[in-house]
C-alpha cells in the first residue's frame, strides 16, 4: 500500500485493536494513537484468526493517507497460526510487523527467511516490511542485545511483561516494580545501543490513569521512545508523558541561548541557574526541542 499524507515522526503511543472486533476496527483511526496495532495473537480467540485476517486486510485497505501508523501483531512463529498470518499480513500493506515471543535473534531471522519468501509472492521488494520485536520471556531479555541486531528489518524493540511475568513465575504487576523494571532497563540498553525504538509495556490496570501517568513519566525517563495502550483512554495520557512539556521546552531554550553567548565569548563551558551547562548537556536539550517540534509543540 502506498504511504500518503502527513504521519508523525514519534511513536509515544501504541494502540492494541483486537483483529476480530469490528466496532473498535472502525473506532480506531480516530482515537489519536501514534501507532495502532492490529492484533491476530492473543487478544483474537482461537476460533476467529482467520475472520480477523480478513477484517484486518479489508479494513487496511479502507485507509487512505496514513497519519498514523499500522501494524499488525501475527501470532508466534512456533504456531500453527504463524504461515497464514505473514501470508495475509503482508497482503494487507501494513506499515511494520510485531512478532511476538521473540527470545533469540535465531527466531528472528527465520520469521526474516519466511517474510522474504512472502515479499516475493506479493511482489513487492524483499526487506521492505518492517518489524518489531515483542520481548516476553527472560531467555528474551537476556539475548536482547543480540535480538536487537539480527535482522535490517527491525525498528523497535517492545517489553511484555504480563509473558514475561508468567515465565518467571510471578505474578504481573506494575511495569516499574521488581524484576521487571531491571527487564526494562536491559531492553532498553539492547534498544538504544542498536539505535531503534524502545518500547514499553501495557499498563493492565485501565482505570487507574494516575497509576499509569507515574509508570509513562518513568518510561520516558528511562529512555523508552513509547509505551504500549489497551484503551483509547490511555492514549493521550502517554502521549502527554512521551512530549516534552512547555517547561521543559523554556528551559531548553535558556539553555541554548546561554549556549550560543558562552560560545560567542569563546568558552567550552558555562553555567545556567548554578548548574554546570556542557556539550552533552546541550545536546539533550536540542533532542528535547526536536522531540516537541515532531510532537507539534514548536
Ligand atoms: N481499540 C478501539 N476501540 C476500543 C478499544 C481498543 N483497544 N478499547 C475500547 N474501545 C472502545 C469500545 O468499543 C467502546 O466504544 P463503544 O462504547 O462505542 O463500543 C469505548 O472504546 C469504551 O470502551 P470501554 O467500554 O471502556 O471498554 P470495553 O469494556 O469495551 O473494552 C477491553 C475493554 C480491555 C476489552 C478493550 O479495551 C480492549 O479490547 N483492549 C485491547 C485488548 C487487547 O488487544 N489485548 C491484547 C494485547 S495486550
Ligand atoms: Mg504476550
Amino acid at each position: 500500500m502506498t504511504q500518503t499524507g502527513a504521519r508523525p515522526n514519534l511513536r509515544r503511543s501504541f494502540l492494541f485493536v483486537p483483529g476480530s472486533e469490528e466496532r473498535k476496527l472502525a473506532k480506531a483511526p480516530a482515537l489519536g494513537a501514534d501507532a495502532v496495532i492490529l492484533d491476530l495473537e492473543d487478544g483474537v480467540a482461537p476460533a476467529r484468526k482467520g475472520e480477523a485476517r480478513t477484517l484486518i486486510r479489508a479494513f487496511l485497505q479502507a485507509q487512505n493517507g496514513r497519519a498514523i501508523e499500522w501494524l499488525i501483531r501475527v501470532n508466534g512463529f512456533h504456531t500453527p497460526y504463524f504461515e497464514a498470518d505473514l501470508e495475509a499480513s503482508v497482503r494487507a500493506g501494513p506499515d511494520a510487523l510485531v512478532i511476538p515471543k521473540v527470545d533469540s535473534p535465531e527466531l528472528l531471522q527465520l520469521v526474516d527467511g519466511h517474510l522474504t519468501g512472502a515479499e516475493h509472492a506479493s511482489a513487492l521488494p524483499p526487506g521492505s516490511l518492517k518489524l518489531f520485536a515483542l520481548i516476553e520471556s527472560a531467555r528474551g531479555i537476556l539475548n536482547a542485545p543480540a535480538i536487537a541486531t539480527a535482522t535490517s528489518r527491525l525498528v523497535g524493540l517492545i517489553l511484555g511483561h504480563v509473558d514475561l511475568s508468567v515465565d518467571l513465575g510471578i505474578r504481573p504487576g506494575r511495569a516499574g516494580e521488581g524484576i521487571v523494571q531491571h527487564a526494562r532497563c536491559q531492553l532498553v540498553m539492547a534498544a538504544r545501543a542498536a539505535g531503534m525504538d524502545a518500547v514499553d509495556t501495557i499498563c493492565l490496570n485501565l482505570q487507574d490513569h494516575e497509576g499509569l501517568r507515574a509508570e509513562a513519566t518513568q518510561a520516558a525517563a528511562l529512555g523508552f521512545t513509547g509505551k504500549l495502550a489497551i484503551h483509547p483512554a490511555q492514549v493521550s495520557i502517554i502521549h502527554e508523558a512521551f512530549t516534552p512539556s512547555a517547561e521543559h521546552v523554556m528551559r531548553a531554550e535558556r539553555v541554548l541561548e546561554t549556549w550560543r553567548q558562552a560560545e560567542a565569548e569563546g568558552r567550552g563551558v558555562c553555567t545556567l541557574d548554578g548548574e554546570l551547562i556542557e556539550r552533552p548537556v546541550v545536546e539533550a536539550e536540542r533532542r528535547v526541542l526536536e522531540r516537541a517540534r515532531q510532537a507539534g509543540k514548536l
